[in-house]
């Protein structure tokens, strides 16, 4: 948002209302700037101006990035009628306009990254910007060489037509491994385990782009990111 702001935008923009709602509530004298009433639509609010829509402070907080180490059972979604969502962990104000950029399955845990800069969450999830993602991966059955060269080569997933971008793959154990791919197709990782002749059994994501979920965050927690881990996206 640019400043000076016209007084029905700054509002609608944080409220999420519609412009002419916002007018018909300014014509109500619904909106208070640094104490005194104003009526006038397109009165120029500055960064500094302490605004007060029904009674409330509403202020405009920037751009802002999270991490999260999600647990189970949340889902990746601003709302849901059946499940917690990742927002219901998040105790901060004015998330309207946050979304998550590049989402887990609800049983899949760790590092979600949460913004209201839209360029910065496209960045992140475009295949063409090469933005690896990298997970752990535990399986039910023992993890070959041969399946790891085919997860690193690309192998075709049902119902696609292409097969997936190359990737990196390491065994750390008979039934695990690290994967990171810079692709982010729905149960991406579940169904190239498929493809192999293997399953998942647990996914936790540890890694996007150089950004490391920080290990003093326990499951459910969250943090902003440093300047420095914003400008690894770019
Ligand atoms: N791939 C999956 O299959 N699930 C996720 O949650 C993330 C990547």
């Amino acid at each position: 948002m640019k400043f000076p702001c016209r007084l029905d935008k700054f509002i609608s923009h944080i409220t999420e209302l519609p412009r002419t709602k916002v007018k018909a509530g300014i014509k109500k004298r619904n909106a208070v700037v640094n104490g005194v009433q104003i009526t006038k639509f397109d009165h120029q609010v500055q960064a500094t101006d302490h605004v007060e829509w029904q009674g409330e402070h509403i202020a405009y907080l920037g751009l802002r990035y999270y991490m999260l180490n999600k647990p189970q059972d949340y889902i990746c979604a601003n709302n849901d009628d059946m499940h917690a969502t990742v927002f219901d962990l998040l105790d901060e104000p004015n998330l309207k306009n946050f979304h998550v950029a590049g989402r887990l399955d609800i049983d899949t845990t760790g590092l979600v990254l949460i913004t209201n800069d839209g360029d910065w969450s496209h960045k992140v999830t475009s295949p063409k910007q090469q933005k690896f993602k990298t997970y752990l991966v535990e399986t039910l059955e023992p993890i070959s060489d041969e399946m790891l060269s085919q997860l690193e080569e690309g192998v075709m997933l049902h119902g696609e037509k292409h097969a997936t971008l190359p990737a990196k793959a390491e065994r750390l154990a008979t039934y695990s491994l690290r994967l990171s791919i810079c692709e982010g197709k729905y149960h991406q990782v579940k169904r190239m385990l498929a493809a192999v002749g293997n399953k998942v059994v647990e996914l936790h994501r540890e890694n996007i782009g150089g950004i490391q979920l920080d290990d003093s965050l326990s499951s459910g927690e969250y943090r902003l990111l440093s300047e420095q881990e914003v400008q690894l996206i770019g």
